[in-house]
């Protein structure tokens, strides 16, 4: 067979022997008979891989300490109703640019939990280019500004961070080991 190669912006090509580990170790992992899928999520095996992925990201992206690292379900799609749900906190205004189909799905979502501040938005220009951060209108009423870095459908990509004082919150899955250098900075 020939392997072909996935350039999307979603899942990528992986290493053959990660594969063929991940195949070996779905039908009999670490010669105990079964997968990891269907042990115990209590077990101590399933513990210690839960425990290295975690370890692997905080080394892989430098995660200090003091941040927690949650792995969740549902998604990207999932947060953006999970995000005011636990952002606005009593807040009732929540900042948001608007550079295409992710965001317009994450505004959708979150205008049932709240007022959505449009700090930018690039729907005259058709969505192919992200705001430049002078475009930017901030509420001082909002609990957060979220923004979504790349586009991945539309194919426009944010080359900045925006600022602010409050709490940014942005959707990287598609790309957050290609953002290492900038996570470090705002992770500090
Ligand atoms: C920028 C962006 N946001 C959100 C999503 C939705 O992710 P999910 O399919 O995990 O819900 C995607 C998926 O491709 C995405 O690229």
């Amino acid at each position: 067979m020939t392997r072909k190669y996935n350039f999307s912006a979603g899942p990528a090509a992986l290493p053959d022997e990660v594969l063929q580990q991940a195949q070996r170790d779905l039908c009999d992992w670490q010669g105990k008979g079964l997968s990891i899928m269907e042990m115990s999520h209590r077990s101590d095996e399933f513990v210690s891989v839960a425990q290295q992925a975690e370890q692997d990201l905080r080394e892989l992206m430098s995660i200090p300490d003091h941040y927690k690292v949650l792995f969740l379900q549902g998604g990207a799609s999932s947060q953006f109703a999970m995000l005011p749900m636990n952002l606005l906190r009593g807040k009732q205004t929540a900042d948001y640019i608007n550079t295409g189909i992710w965001s317009k799905k994450a505004i959708a979502e979150a205008s049932r939990y709240c007022t959505v501040n449009l700090a930018a938005s690039t729907a005259a220009d058709d969505f192919r280019r992200a705001p430049a951060p002078n475009e930017i209108q901030l509420s001082p009423e909002a609990a957060y500004l979220h923004y979504t870095s790349n586009e991945t459908i539309g194919g426009v990509e944010f080359n900045y961070i925006p600022i602010v004082a409050l709490c940014l919150w942005s959707s990287i899955c598609h790309r957050i080991f290609s953002l290492l250098p900038w996570m470090s900075a705002v992770l500090e």
